[in-house]
């Protein structure tokens, strides 16, 4: 069984004794990710959405949050049975983290990784509508009529994509400003119009960005950074409780 018992992390984030706790759960006031919890539940509150009576449990002590700027060749995923380089192989924390979405094993730019579950799940939700955007360096140089396509939406073999910001830099060079956050997105969106992605670089999540951090070079996120992005993701309320100003 893996994970921390619900009631010691309810306990622990303030919620009464462990028995009170239990007592909690018995009454069906707690659920984890959506789900109403039963006595001898474990979770991990590094990534589970505990709520006491609908309202968001503080259960994890420490928060850390990190921008990477993922080079080229490094896989997203925590681990990797083909022992590639993972960003977790980059990044060094006091705490277990994990990242934030996914970028493509080629792709560049930046990436959060954080212990926070919550901004973690409401970053990727479907419904999180947080501004992505890229530098895409394409073959060829697409034509202002398929410029357009992409920035009215494309159909893609998961469905149309929503509109999108997309301005062209350069020869073969574009902007593209995505709010959701399909697989491979920006790659099938430019080979649906005829273009292959040659090179694709992430400069902006919502309100991150920093052209200084090297590939490869990662910070941990200011105060107001943190501010900002929960503030994205409509997460400030709780913030102004649990930071210093
Ligand atoms: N879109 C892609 O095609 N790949 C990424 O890694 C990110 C967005």
């Amino acid at each position: 069984m893996e994970g921390e018992r619900l009631q010691k992390a309810l306990a622990r984030a303030g919620y009464g004794s462990r028995r009170a706790c239990e007592q909690l759960i018995s009454e069906r006031r707690v659920t984890i990710d959506g789900r109403v919890a039963e006595l001898g539940n474990r979770v991990d509150v590094a990534t589970s959405i505990i709520c006491v009576d609908g309202a968001l449990a503080s259960t994890t002590q420490h928060t850390v949050y990190f921008l990477l700027n993922k080079p080229d060749g490094v896989v997203t995923t925590a681990s990797d049975p083909q022992g590639r380089t993972t960003v977790l192989d980059i990044v060094e924390s006091p705490v277990r983290i994990f990242p934030v979405g996914r970028l493509d094993m080629s792709t560049e730019g930046l990436l959060v990784l954080t212990n926070d579950g919550r901004l973690a799940h409401l970053l990727t939700h479907p419904s999180s509508h947080v501004a992505k955007e890229y530098l895409v360096r394409v073959e060829g140089d697409p034509s202002p009529s398929a410029i357009r396509r992409l920035r009215d939406g494309v159909e893609l073999d998961d469905g149309f994509t929503s509109p999108a910001q997309v301005s062209r830099v350069s020869e073969g060079l574009l902007r593209i400003v995505i709010h959701e956050g399909r697989n491979r997105q920006v790659r099938r969106m430019c080979a649906a119009v005829g273009h292959e992605v040659t090179r694709l670089v992430r400069t902006r999540i919502g309100p991150l960005h920093d052209a200084t951090l090297a590939p490869g070079a990662y910070r941990q996120l200011s105060i107001a950074e943190v501010r900002r992005l929960l503030e994205a993701v409509g997460l400030t309320d709780e913030m102004a409780s649990t930071m210093p100003a």
